[in-house]
């Protein structure tokens, strides 16, 4: 029989692109109620218990990988990090047989963060009876973001049809915006995107996108302003002049918030480079600034998703 927690098609969470917005309404509406066991005494439900979840983190993370196995622990799912410091992939063992020797320990799910796109696609595809969720893959998709962004956006705001939300900074390297461009355009809210040219990819506009070149147009009339990092470690050498004249032309500074509406929220996903792409007095700003919530109800959307993958997993 298949219960309200199978109602997702697909065993894995690859990515928002393949999600129907039933879907992602299914998972909001799942981590609103997972919300509250954080702030219970005993935060913990048996949802998970005896199942194994791995945390195969073999790309840096604070929140994505923190978050995770708080969302398995509070799920009473057991659990295990791995990552490729100290592990034999220093020796040169690949992906593949690094997954394999994992997978011959029966784990129900893996949660994977890789620089390159698509390994938690490849992992799916070779083990049918294992849920794989991607953390975060290269620059193609970080979807639990995406959905802790939108979480975030409708808890505030009480909707997501319909909301202008402004996307600024390094558009082409980040797999966040990639993510939150599929969710935002799914449920109907008006995404507009501000860049420098050399950070824009080609054609994004096919995306169902409004692209601007000025920081203070994308910011006009804004209900929600999302800053990105500025993705060094993707970028190779920087994609403009300076920090200060990309500070100067797209930092967000309280000046330039006065542009966006009354209520305005501003999101970033982190890590910040405080000074680059947003002025700390901005960041930290209770009047806007939503960026730790976002952080906290990571662990809801992540329980929902795993509580979501890991019931229609167990049912069958
Ligand atoms: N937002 C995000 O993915 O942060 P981490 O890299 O710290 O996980």
């Amino acid at each position: 029989m298949r219960t309200e927690s199978s109602v997702l098609r697909s065993k894995d969470l690859l990515g928002i692109e393949p999600l129907t917005p039933e879907e992602i309404t299914l998972i909001l509406d799942t981590a609103e109620g997972f919300k509250e066991v954080s702030e219970r005494p005993v935060k913990k439900v048996p949802a998970l218990r005896g199942q194994l979840v791995i945390n195969l983190f073999m790309e840096a993370s604070t929140r994505t990988r923190v978050s995770f196995e708080i969302a398995e622990k509070r799920l009473s799912a057991d659990t295990l990090n791995f990552s490729a410091s100290g592990s034999a992939v220093e020796k040169g063992e690949t992906l593949i047989d690094t997954a394999e020797n994992l997978v011959a320990m029966h784990p129900n799910m893996i949660v994977i963060r890789h620089k390159h796109p698509g390994s938690p696609k490849m992992l799916a595809e070779r083990f049918e009876n294992i849920a794989v969720i991607n953390a975060g893959d290269g620059a193609h998709e970080h979807p639990t973001q995406a959905l802790l962004d939108a979480f975030t956006i409708r808890e505030r705001l009480g909707r997501l049809q319909g909301v202008n939300v402004a996307i600024v900074g390094d558009i082409k390297y980040s797999r966040v915006v990639r993510s939150n461009i599929h969710l935002l355009t799914k449920m109907k809210a008006n995404v507009t995107l501000s860049a420098p040219p050399t950070l824009l990819p080609a054609e994004i506009e096919k995306m169902g996108v409004r692209v601007v070149h000025s920081l203070d147009e994308a910011i006009e009339g804004a209900d929600v302003v999302m800053m990105l990092r500025i993705q060094l470690e993707r970028q190779g050498k920087l994609s403009f002049p300076s920090l200060r004249e990309y500070y100067n032309t797209f930092g967000l500074t309280r000046e330039r918030l006065r542009r966006a509406k009354e209520g305005v929220l501003v999101m970033h996903p982190g890590p910040m480079n405080r000074g680059v792409e947003i002025a700390s007095d901005v960041a930290d700003d209770p009047r806007y600034s939503v960026i730790l919530d976002q952080v906290t109800n990571g662990v809801a959307v992540r329980m929902a998703v795993l509580y979501l993958l890991g019931g229609a997993h167990a049912s069958e």
